[in-house]
């Protein structure tokens, strides 16, 4: 069953330096359950795809179905997670976790269930009540994949959420990533220019070619779950992300 299905995609900004065709017919159904990474250099449209599946801008030709249905701007279907962080600084974690519930007028003792259980998923228990200044970068991540989980979205959409995180954080969150997802199965659009952050995670990569961003090659991820560290240091794993890179810079 396909979540989302985009049929021969297509946006072109009106610019003061005229038209910039961001994404050029693009085809891609997604899985109910899957994570797909998409990937490319910078400028490729990956944030201009991923904006248009969130319902924040409009595309030019083509088609989107969402659960079989067109797509008419953002909804609680969708919840998206950027690179800058999107924590209130004013609110407690709890509180930031148990916002959007609130704004949907979820009932008291439910939103104390939910947001205990995701406190718990994303190991913020013990900082319930500290304030997003007071955690590191990583646990201001944790908060906000937090909050885009307490929306119960059937799509999470995310845009380089890790990109402002030293190499190690990085890698650390990629796996609680990993493990909130296995236990808490969504679809995920993932969006990176970093491949070993894609082959890490995705069951598939959708890497489009430099602007304007086509469709240059699908990738289904050969690696088991879960996938662990060891992963990284592989040679399979050397080897298709030298391969991937050729491609990215151009090659065929
Ligand atoms: N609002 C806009 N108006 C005009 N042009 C835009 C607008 N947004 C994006 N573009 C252009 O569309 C193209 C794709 O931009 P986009 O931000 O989607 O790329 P990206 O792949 O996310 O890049 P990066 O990796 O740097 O984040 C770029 O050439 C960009 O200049
Ligand atoms: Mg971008």
């Amino acid at each position: 069953m396909n979540v989302l299905e985009i049929k021969q995609l297509s946006k072109v900004f009106q610019g003061n330096a005229g038209e910039v065709t961001a994404l050029d017919r693009i085809d891609l159904d997604v899985k109910a359950g899957e994570f797909v990474s998409i990937v490319g250099t910078s400028g490729c449209g990956k944030s201009t795809l991923l904006s248009i599946i969130a319902g924040l801008t409009d595309y030019t030709a083509g088609s989107m179905l969402l659960n079989g249905r067109p797509v008419e701007g953002p909804g609680s279907d969708r919840a998206v997670v950027f690179q800058s962080d999107a924590t209130f600084p004013w609110l407690s974690v709890e509180k930031n976790i148990k916002y959007g519930m609130k704004v949907k007028k979820v009932p008291r003792a439910e939103q104390e269930k939910k947001a205990g259980e995701l406190l718990k998923l994303l190991g913020l228990e013990n900082f319930r009540n500290s304030y997003p200044r007071e955690l590191s970068g990583g646990m201001r991540k944790r908060i906000d994949i937090g909050r885009a989980y307490a929306a119960e979205p059937d799509i999470l959409l995310m845009d380089e959420p890790f990109g402002a995180l030293d190499v190690v954080t990085r890698e650390t969150m990629q796996d609680e990533l990993l493990r909130i997802w296995s236990e808490r199965k969504r679809t995920v659009i993932f969006v990176t220019h970093d491949l070993e952050e894609a082959m890490y995670l995705s069951d598939r990569i959708i890497l489009l070619s430099p602007r304007p961003g086509r469709l240059k090659k699908v990738i289904e991820l050969p690696f088991a779950r879960p996938r662990t560290p060891a992963l990284r240091e592989s040679r399979e794993f050397y080897e298709l992300r030298n391969e991937l890179r050729k491609l990215m810079n151009g090659g065929e």
